[in-house]
Protein backbone atom coordinates (compact mmCIF):
# COMPACT_ATOMS: atom_id res chain seq x y z
CA UNK A 1 0.00 0.00 0.00
CA UNK A 2 1.18 3.35 -0.63
CA UNK A 3 2.28 5.41 2.32
CA UNK A 4 0.48 7.96 4.15
CA UNK A 5 0.24 11.42 2.88
CA UNK A 6 0.31 14.68 5.19
CA UNK A 7 -1.86 17.76 5.13
CA UNK A 8 -1.22 20.60 6.94
CA UNK A 9 -4.18 23.39 6.88
CA UNK A 10 -3.43 27.18 7.60
CA UNK A 11 -6.00 28.94 5.49
CA UNK A 12 -8.78 30.40 7.33
CA UNK A 13 -9.04 34.21 8.20
CA UNK A 14 -7.82 34.11 11.59
CA UNK A 15 -10.86 36.56 12.58
CA UNK A 16 -10.74 35.50 16.48
CA UNK A 17 -6.83 36.84 16.65
CA UNK A 18 -7.39 40.48 15.45
CA UNK A 19 -5.61 42.96 14.97
CA UNK A 20 -2.83 40.16 15.44
CA UNK A 21 -3.97 38.40 12.03
CA UNK A 22 -4.42 41.96 10.16
CA UNK A 23 -0.63 41.63 8.94
CA UNK A 24 0.02 38.24 8.93
CA UNK A 25 -1.94 34.62 8.94
CA UNK A 26 -2.43 33.40 12.17
CA UNK A 27 -0.06 30.05 11.39
CA UNK A 28 3.00 32.40 10.60
CA UNK A 29 2.55 33.88 14.39
CA UNK A 30 5.12 33.39 16.98
CA UNK A 31 4.77 30.16 19.28
CA UNK A 32 8.09 30.52 21.82
CA UNK A 33 10.71 30.58 19.25
CA UNK A 34 9.34 29.24 15.72
CA UNK A 35 6.23 30.35 13.56
CA UNK A 36 3.32 28.36 14.46
CA UNK A 37 3.32 25.88 11.61
CA UNK A 38 6.59 24.73 12.12
CA UNK A 39 5.07 22.71 15.04
CA UNK A 40 1.87 20.59 13.13
CA UNK A 41 4.83 20.68 10.06
CA UNK A 42 7.03 18.90 12.78
CA UNK A 43 4.43 16.14 13.88
CA UNK A 44 3.98 14.64 10.72
CA UNK A 45 7.34 14.41 9.67
CA UNK A 46 8.33 13.02 12.93
CA UNK A 47 5.71 10.51 12.30
CA UNK A 48 7.02 9.24 9.43
CA UNK A 49 5.34 10.85 6.70
CA UNK A 50 7.21 12.86 3.76
CA UNK A 51 4.93 13.91 1.32
CA UNK A 52 3.21 16.94 2.89
CA UNK A 53 0.73 19.82 1.49
CA UNK A 54 0.24 23.31 2.91
CA UNK A 55 -2.96 24.08 2.03
CA UNK A 56 -3.25 28.11 3.07
CA UNK A 57 -5.35 31.14 2.23
CA UNK A 58 -5.66 34.80 3.16
CA UNK A 59 -3.69 37.76 1.70
CA UNK A 60 -0.08 36.02 3.25
CA UNK A 61 0.01 32.98 1.18
CA UNK A 62 3.50 33.96 -0.19
CA UNK A 63 4.90 33.70 3.10
CA UNK A 64 4.62 30.37 3.57
CA UNK A 65 6.67 29.37 0.76
CA UNK A 66 9.41 32.50 1.51
CA UNK A 67 9.25 30.96 5.44
CA UNK A 68 9.49 26.78 4.72
CA UNK A 69 10.65 26.71 0.73
CA UNK A 70 11.07 22.87 0.12
CA UNK A 71 10.90 21.99 3.64
CA UNK A 72 14.84 21.60 3.98
CA UNK A 73 14.77 23.01 7.36
CA UNK A 74 12.51 19.83 8.25
CA UNK A 75 14.67 17.67 6.18
CA UNK A 76 12.36 17.27 3.36
CA UNK A 77 13.23 17.48 -0.30
CA UNK A 78 9.59 18.59 -1.39
CA UNK A 79 6.69 20.52 -0.15
CA UNK A 80 3.60 21.02 -1.98
CA UNK A 81 1.44 24.22 -1.83
CA UNK A 82 -2.72 25.39 -2.62
CA UNK A 83 -4.99 27.58 -2.21
CA UNK A 84 -8.28 27.86 -0.10
CA UNK A 85 -10.12 31.36 -1.09
CA UNK A 86 -11.99 32.76 1.75
CA UNK A 87 -13.22 30.55 4.88
CA UNK A 88 -15.23 28.15 3.84
CA UNK A 89 -13.90 25.61 6.31
CA UNK A 90 -11.86 22.74 7.57
CA UNK A 91 -14.34 20.43 5.55
CA UNK A 92 -13.55 22.49 2.32
CA UNK A 93 -10.04 23.28 2.65
CA UNK A 94 -9.34 19.50 3.16
CA UNK A 95 -11.32 19.18 0.14
CA UNK A 96 -8.72 20.92 -1.94
CA UNK A 97 -6.63 18.33 -1.37
CA UNK A 98 -8.08 15.72 -3.66
CA UNK A 99 -5.48 16.03 -6.17
CA UNK A 100 -2.56 15.97 -4.02
CA UNK A 101 -3.97 12.55 -2.34
CA UNK A 102 -4.59 10.76 -5.67
CA UNK A 103 -6.49 7.80 -3.27
CA UNK A 104 -3.92 8.10 -1.03
CA UNK A 105 -4.80 7.74 2.67
CA UNK A 106 -4.14 10.91 4.77
CA UNK A 107 -3.36 12.51 8.24
CA UNK A 108 -4.30 16.09 8.52
CA UNK A 109 -3.08 18.55 11.50
CA UNK A 110 -4.59 21.63 11.73
CA UNK A 111 -2.25 24.48 11.53
CA UNK A 112 -2.90 26.30 15.05
CA UNK A 113 -2.64 22.82 16.96
CA UNK A 114 0.20 22.28 18.92
CA UNK A 115 1.10 18.51 20.18
CA UNK A 116 3.68 18.00 22.73
CA UNK A 117 4.59 14.69 22.28
CA UNK A 118 4.78 11.78 19.30
CA UNK A 119 1.64 10.34 17.60
CA UNK A 120 3.48 8.13 15.25
CA UNK A 121 2.06 5.10 17.51
CA UNK A 122 -1.68 5.96 16.49
CA UNK A 123 -0.45 7.24 12.80
CA UNK A 124 0.97 3.70 12.76
CA UNK A 125 -2.57 1.66 13.75
CA UNK A 126 -4.42 3.98 11.42
CA UNK A 127 -1.71 2.20 8.84
CA UNK A 128 -2.82 -0.79 10.61
CA UNK A 129 -6.40 -0.46 10.15
CA UNK A 130 -8.36 -1.81 6.72
CA UNK A 131 -10.36 1.37 6.11
CA UNK A 132 -12.08 4.00 7.47
CA UNK A 133 -11.18 7.05 9.73
CA UNK A 134 -9.08 7.75 12.88
CA UNK A 135 -9.52 10.70 15.60
CA UNK A 136 -7.03 11.44 18.57
CA UNK A 137 -9.17 12.83 21.90
CA UNK A 138 -8.18 14.62 24.86
CA UNK A 139 -9.75 15.41 28.03
CA UNK A 140 -9.82 19.14 28.36
CA UNK A 141 -11.16 21.43 30.65
CA UNK A 142 -13.42 23.48 28.22
CA UNK A 143 -14.67 21.28 26.10
CA UNK A 144 -17.57 23.70 24.84
CA UNK A 145 -14.63 25.31 22.15
CA UNK A 146 -14.09 22.31 20.81
CA UNK A 147 -16.00 19.08 18.85
CA UNK A 148 -16.60 16.59 21.86
CA UNK A 149 -17.11 13.03 21.29
CA UNK A 150 -19.25 10.52 23.26
CA UNK A 151 -18.15 7.03 23.67
CA UNK A 152 -19.39 3.99 24.27
CA UNK A 153 -16.78 1.39 24.94
CA UNK A 154 -14.07 1.23 22.09
CA UNK A 155 -16.78 3.29 19.47
CA UNK A 156 -17.45 6.98 19.63
CA UNK A 157 -21.25 7.59 19.29
CA UNK A 158 -21.44 10.75 18.11
CA UNK A 159 -19.47 13.99 18.24
CA UNK A 160 -21.16 17.42 18.66
CA UNK A 161 -19.51 20.48 17.50
CA UNK A 162 -18.65 23.01 20.13
CA UNK A 163 -21.69 22.09 22.44
CA UNK A 164 -23.25 24.60 25.19
CA UNK A 165 -24.05 21.80 27.15
CA UNK A 166 -21.19 19.11 26.25
CA UNK A 167 -21.68 15.74 27.26
CA UNK A 168 -18.15 14.54 28.05
CA UNK A 169 -14.73 16.88 28.61
CA UNK A 170 -13.22 14.68 25.40
CA UNK A 171 -12.29 17.58 22.83
CA UNK A 172 -11.33 16.17 19.28
CA UNK A 173 -8.00 17.70 19.09
CA UNK A 174 -6.85 18.52 15.44
CA UNK A 175 -5.50 15.73 14.42
CA UNK A 176 -7.67 13.34 11.15
CA UNK A 177 -6.72 10.45 9.64
CA UNK A 178 -9.19 9.45 6.71
CA UNK A 179 -9.04 6.81 3.77
CA UNK A 180 -9.60 8.37 0.28
CA UNK A 181 -13.63 8.21 0.74
CA UNK A 182 -13.13 11.43 2.75
CA UNK A 183 -13.24 13.81 -0.41
CA UNK A 184 -16.53 11.64 -1.55
CA UNK A 185 -17.97 12.44 2.00
CA UNK A 186 -16.79 15.99 1.31
CA UNK A 187 -18.68 16.90 -1.53
CA UNK A 188 -21.98 16.04 0.52
CA UNK A 189 -21.21 18.22 3.10
CA UNK A 190 -23.73 21.46 3.69
CA UNK A 191 -22.26 24.55 5.36
CA UNK A 192 -23.16 24.33 8.93
CA UNK A 193 -24.47 27.40 11.22
CA UNK A 194 -21.05 29.81 10.63
CA UNK A 195 -21.44 29.33 7.51
CA UNK A 196 -18.20 26.50 6.82
CA UNK A 197 -18.00 22.37 5.99
CA UNK A 198 -17.36 21.36 8.80
CA UNK A 199 -15.05 18.53 10.21
CA UNK A 200 -17.23 17.06 12.89
CA UNK A 201 -20.29 16.48 9.78
CA UNK A 202 -17.13 14.16 8.17
CA UNK A 203 -16.28 12.89 11.27
CA UNK A 204 -19.87 11.61 11.75
CA UNK A 205 -20.13 10.25 8.38
CA UNK A 206 -17.81 7.67 9.52
CA UNK A 207 -19.42 6.89 12.85
CA UNK A 208 -22.83 6.26 10.51
CA UNK A 209 -20.50 3.76 8.71
CA UNK A 210 -19.22 2.44 11.88
CA UNK A 211 -15.53 2.87 10.66
CA UNK A 212 -13.97 6.12 12.98
CA UNK A 213 -11.23 4.57 15.52
CA UNK A 214 -10.13 6.81 18.15
CA UNK A 215 -6.82 7.06 20.31
CA UNK A 216 -6.63 9.28 23.72
CA UNK A 217 -3.50 11.77 22.98
CA UNK A 218 -0.85 11.00 25.25
CA UNK A 219 1.04 14.68 26.27
CA UNK A 220 -0.34 17.98 26.35
CA UNK A 221 -1.94 19.69 23.70
CA UNK A 222 -3.65 22.72 23.07
CA UNK A 223 -4.74 24.68 19.87
CA UNK A 224 -3.58 28.41 19.56
CA UNK A 225 -6.23 30.69 17.81
CA UNK A 226 -7.30 32.87 20.61
CA UNK A 227 -5.89 35.37 22.35
CA UNK A 228 -5.47 33.08 25.45
CA UNK A 229 -5.00 29.40 23.97
CA UNK A 230 -2.13 31.57 21.85
CA UNK A 231 -0.75 32.24 25.07
CA UNK A 232 -1.00 29.04 26.28
CA UNK A 233 0.66 27.69 23.81
CA UNK A 234 3.93 29.85 23.88
CA UNK A 235 4.15 29.41 27.77
CA UNK A 236 3.75 25.02 26.73
CA UNK A 237 6.41 25.52 23.81
CA UNK A 238 8.58 27.50 26.12
CA UNK A 239 8.38 24.80 28.80
CA UNK A 240 9.19 22.07 26.72
CA UNK A 241 12.29 23.89 25.20
CA UNK A 242 13.50 23.71 28.80
CA UNK A 243 12.62 27.51 30.61
CA UNK A 244 11.19 28.09 33.61
CA UNK A 245 8.02 30.45 33.51
CA UNK A 246 9.41 31.71 36.82
CA UNK A 247 12.33 32.91 35.57
CA UNK A 248 11.04 34.66 32.87
CA UNK A 249 8.52 36.45 34.98
CA UNK A 250 11.60 37.43 37.40
CA UNK A 251 11.81 41.31 37.96
CA UNK A 252 15.01 42.97 39.63
CA UNK A 253 12.93 45.40 41.46
CA UNK A 254 10.52 42.69 43.04
C1 LIG B 1 -11.86 23.04 14.92
C2 LIG B 1 -12.89 21.92 14.81
C3 LIG B 1 -13.16 21.31 16.19
C4 LIG B 1 -11.84 20.82 16.80
C5 LIG B 1 -10.82 21.98 16.83
C6 LIG B 1 -9.44 21.47 17.27
O1 LIG B 1 -12.41 24.11 15.62
O2 LIG B 1 -14.08 22.46 14.25
O3 LIG B 1 -14.04 20.22 16.07
O4 LIG B 1 -12.08 20.34 18.11
O5 LIG B 1 -10.67 22.58 15.55
O6 LIG B 1 -8.49 22.51 17.34
P1 LIG B 1 -12.13 25.64 15.18
O7 LIG B 1 -10.70 25.91 15.45
O8 LIG B 1 -12.49 25.75 13.74
O9 LIG B 1 -13.04 26.45 16.07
Amino acid sequence: MADLKGIILAGGLGKRLGPLTKITNKHLLPVYDRPMIYYPLSTLVEAGIRDILIVTGGQHAGEFLRLLGNGQAFGLEHLNYTYQEGEGGIAQALGLARHFAKGSRIVVVLGDNIIEKSIRSCVDRFRAQPRGARVLLKAVPDPERFGVATLKGRSITEIEEKPKKPKTNLAVTGVYMYDESVFEIIKTLKPSKRGELEITDVNNHFIRRGELQYDVMKGWWTDSGTYDSLIRANILAARKAGKRISDLLKNPQD
